[in-house]
């Protein structure tokens, strides 16, 4: 028998097919860490040929984050970590696993999620990373609610974590003015208060992975005297190929998970889309017929923060108070891969 009472069905919940006995994938807690060094398009101005008015009017972007020197994507994950944890009343000792996205690991190994497992105390935790881009947090939620669902794991913490600043080319107008640093995080638990995650979508396309890259640091293109001198450790990026393939896949992959759960758009409290680029955001939501005031958006203070990006929008979605128990969102998010992703969720 469901443990939520109602009388006629909301929607359909994809995942009840698996007879999982009540038990959902909630998000009992998010939290998020931007760091405190605040880059303004004036200050880009001065080195790079751009002005504040090209940014905004394209982007929307004012501002980003930056990381200290010494603050690295493992501190910003471990921030946003706590932070998570305190809002769900989850300690250390709980955490059976954490999955860390990201673009920008503190190095190749070990994992990101190791460094964090130390820096939080979650000793008794499994932790790995998973690279999926900008859509890895909704990948890492949903390969964390695989663990939930089957009983496997009680408490998954779940984190977007980037430090983009190191891989941003600060002489490449066409992409520095866009990326930022930040981590989010969500703890995932069964409570069956809410039906919690209820589907999601994750797609890629591997023939479209020369739009967005970096071809230095991997096996192969090491790290040589000549691959730094060509710049091959920095981001590189087809920008307008970019925006056409992430408004097309955001706008499929948002209405194949409202299909599956059979929900019309204008029932969705509040959709958290990637925070790319502003166009991108108007040009998806008004391709699924959505209104403006139903769009978190936040990029105009943190910029393209990749993997991070709908975690600290969720966050801060849910601590604004635009979330309240029992609201249904639409996340929906696109990457480099390409990759691509939408969650539904009821809050
Ligand atoms: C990058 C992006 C903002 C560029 O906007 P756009 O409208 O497509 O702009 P265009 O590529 O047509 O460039 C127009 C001109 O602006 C110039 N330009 C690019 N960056 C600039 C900057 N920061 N300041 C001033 N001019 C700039 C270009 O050089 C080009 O000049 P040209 O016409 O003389 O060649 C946009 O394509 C975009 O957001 N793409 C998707 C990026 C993204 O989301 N990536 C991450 C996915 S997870």
């Amino acid at each position: 028998m469901s443990p939520i009472p109602t009388t006629t069905p909301k929607f359909i919940n994809p995942r009840a097919k698996f007879n999982f006995q009540g038990r959902t994938c909630s998000i009992a807690g998010v939290g998020s860490y931007v760091p405190a060094r605040v880059l303004t398009n004036a200050e880009l101005e001065k080195s790079v040929n751009t002005s504040n008015e090209w940014i905004v009017s394209r982007t929307g972007i004012k501002e980003r984050r930056i990381a200290a020197k010494d603050e690295f994507t493992s501190d910003m994950a471990a921030h946003a970590a706590r932070r998570a944890m305190e809002m769900a009343r989850v300690t250390p000792e709980q955490i059976d696993l954490i999955i860390v996205a990201s673009i920008t690991p503190d190095m190749p190994f070990p994992s990101t999620a190791c460094l964090v497992q130390q820096k939080i105390g979650a000793h008794r935790s499994a932790a790995f990373d998973l690279e999926a881009a900008c859509a890895g947090f909704i990948y890492a939620l949903e390969v964390g609610q695989q663990f939930i669902m089957s009983r496997t794991y009680d408490t998954v913490m779940v984190i977007g974590a980037e430090k983009l600043s190191t891989i941003v080319d600060w002489q490449d107008r066409n992409t520095c003015v866009l990326f930022g640093d930040g981590a989010g995080a969500a703890i995932l638990q069964n409570r069956p208060n809410s039906h919690g995650l209820l589907t999601a979508v994750m797609g890629a396309d591997g023939r479209k992975s020369d739009l967005i890259f970096m071809a230095g640091g991997g096996s192969r293109c090491p790290a040589t005297a000549d691959s730094i001198a060509g710049r091959r450790h920095y981001l590189k990026m087809e920008g307008k190929e970019t925006f056409k393939s992430a408004v097309q896949a955001m706008q499929t992959a948002a209405q194949e998970a409202l299909r599956r759960c059979q929900i019309d758009i204008s029932r969705i409290k509040c959709i958290i889309p990637h925070q790319a680029n502003r166009r991108i955001i108007d040009a998806v939501g008004e391709r699924l017929g959505a209104k403006p005031e139903q769009i978190f958006i936040n990029l105009h203070k943190y910029g393209n923060t990749s993997a991070a990006s709908v975690a600290i929008a969720l966050d801060e979605a849910v601590h604004s108070g635009r979330v309240q128990a029992g609201d249904l969102l639409l996340l929906v998010v696109f990457g480099a891969g390409l990759t691509w992703g939408a969650a539904v969720i009821e809050w």
